[in-house]
């Protein structure tokens, strides 16, 4: 167990919601900072800050060798190179970069089969719908045929004919919970450009992108008591040297003349404009801070509090949990009380519980469709509440919560 002395790096931990002590359970949204990655940030600004990569004093040097530090960290967490490492305000940014520079090169042409899954992020979503309607590409949707929203091998399976030439999919839910098999999708579909979205899965697993074979990886700063406005585009050097950039304008340029421009090299032709210079200083130590905790210990701090939750909330008469109830399910719980809109539950737990929990479609209405077609309430509401649990979460959190439901419930009057 993780416990007592992480939580003292989370002062937030400390302060009371409407007069009871703070539960914080809305991580999978963004996760609480701990002091020394603030201290981290703060010291940056007050000792050093100037833009980077630009000039040639002392300042400027010093946080081009920190941001550049940073990325060298990255780099040796992800088993990549340097160059492909390309830091992005965050996944969806990042999506979004992969999407268009495909296009611009070619990679992805009309007629082209892309494949996402029904239960992407919109991140991993809208950018493959929308420019299809420009490029003419075709995306094909892995539907979830397991327990209400869950993914089984077989669903991907049906699509293996279909030759996609992009597959891209979460590595884990940000809805139900479920940790997806990469290396089962690499494996039925070797010949694909394979992008993972690992906003969900980061924050809990090291991933060695040689191993895992992806072409492209990309997560957020934010969900991993990181800063916001940070996040991480992994790219496989072979696609990055002959991909477009997304963006064009100052740093990412090598010779600009009347008729044409040349490209810096990898990474820095990604990275267009000034970017959030603090914002890596502080990914970077964000991720020393959890390696010093340790990937296996916050996975197995993670899954124990998940089986904790699951166990006393499958407890509760008239409340629908979804995605799976085995191992696949990690870190986020999405559910609902029969008879009682998440919204309002979301907002009692915070007011008379202090407990923070999210509420609503998550960025998944395609997904809310199909649970709502399989769930057993009343009245689907469009919408669940979700829990989600980090390293500084513990049992106790785990039981207000549940204590919490089960008051609101009798308030609400529910049989
Ligand atoms: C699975 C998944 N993908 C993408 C995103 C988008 O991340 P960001 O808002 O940091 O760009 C999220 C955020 O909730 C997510 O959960």
């Amino acid at each position: 167990m993780l416990l007592s002395s992480i939580r003292n790096d989370f002062p937030v931990l400390f302060r009371t919601i409407n007069g009871n002590r703070l539960v914080y359970l809305d991580n999978a949204a963004s996760t609480l900072k701990p002091k020394p990655i603030i201290e981290k940030i703060s010291d940056f600004y007050l000792k050093h800050y100037s833009n980077v990569h630009r000039a040639v004093h002392t300042l400027s040097s010093e946080s081009t060798e920190m941001m550049e530090e940073s990325r060298n960290i990255l780099a040796s967490f992800l088993n990549a190179k340097k160059e492909e490492i390309i830091f992005t305000s965050g996944t969806t940014m990042s999506i979004n970069l992969i999407v268009e520079s495909l296009i611009r090169n070619c990679f992805l042409k009309e007629n082209d089969v892309v494949l996402i899954s029904a239960v992407e992020h919109h991140a991993n979503f809208v950018p493959w719908v929308r420019l299809s309607k420009f490029h003419g590409f075709n995306v094909e949707f892995v539907k979830p045929s397991g327990r209400l929203g869950t993914l089984e091998e077989q669903d991907f399976l049906k699509f293996k004919e279909l030759k996609p030439k992009v597959v891209s999919i979460t590595g884990h839910s940000n809805v139900t919970g479920q940790e997806i098999n990469i290396e089962y999708i690499k494996s039925i579909f070797p010949e694909a450009i394979l992008i993972v979205d690992g906003a969900q899965l980061i924050p809990h697993k090291k991933i060695d992108v040689k191993k895992l074979n992806v072409d492209f990886l990309v997560f957020s700063g934010h969900k991993m008591l990181g800063p916001t406005g940070v996040g991480v585009l992994y790219g496989k050097e072979k696609y990055l040297e002959v991909m477009e950039p997304f963006l064009y304008g100052g740093e990412m340029i090598d010779r600009v003349s009347f008729s044409d421009v040349t490209f810096n090299d990898i990474p820095y032709k990604f990275e267009a404009g000034t970017p959030n210079i603090a914002g890596i200083v502080g990914f970077g130590k964000t991720i020393k801070y959890l390696e010093n905790i340790g990937f296996i210990e916050i996975k197995n701090h993670i899954y124990d509090l998940t089986f904790y939750a699951l166990e006393k909330l499958k407890e509760i008469d008239g409340l629908e949990i979804y995605g799976p109830l085995d191992e696949r399910h990690l870190g986020i719980i999405s559910f609902n009380l029969d008879g009682v809109h998440p919204h309002d539950l979301a907002h009692l737990l915070d007011e008379k519980f202090g407990v923070a929990v999210r509420s609503g479609h998550h960025c998944a209405q395609p997904l809310m469709g199909i649970l709502k077609n399989e769930s057993k309430l009343s009245v689907f509401p469009n919408g669940t509440c979700r829990v989600s649990f980090y390293v500084y979460n513990t049992n106790e959190d785990i039981d207000i919560l549940v204590e919490g439901i089960k008051k609101i419930k009798e308030w609400f009057n529910v049989q």
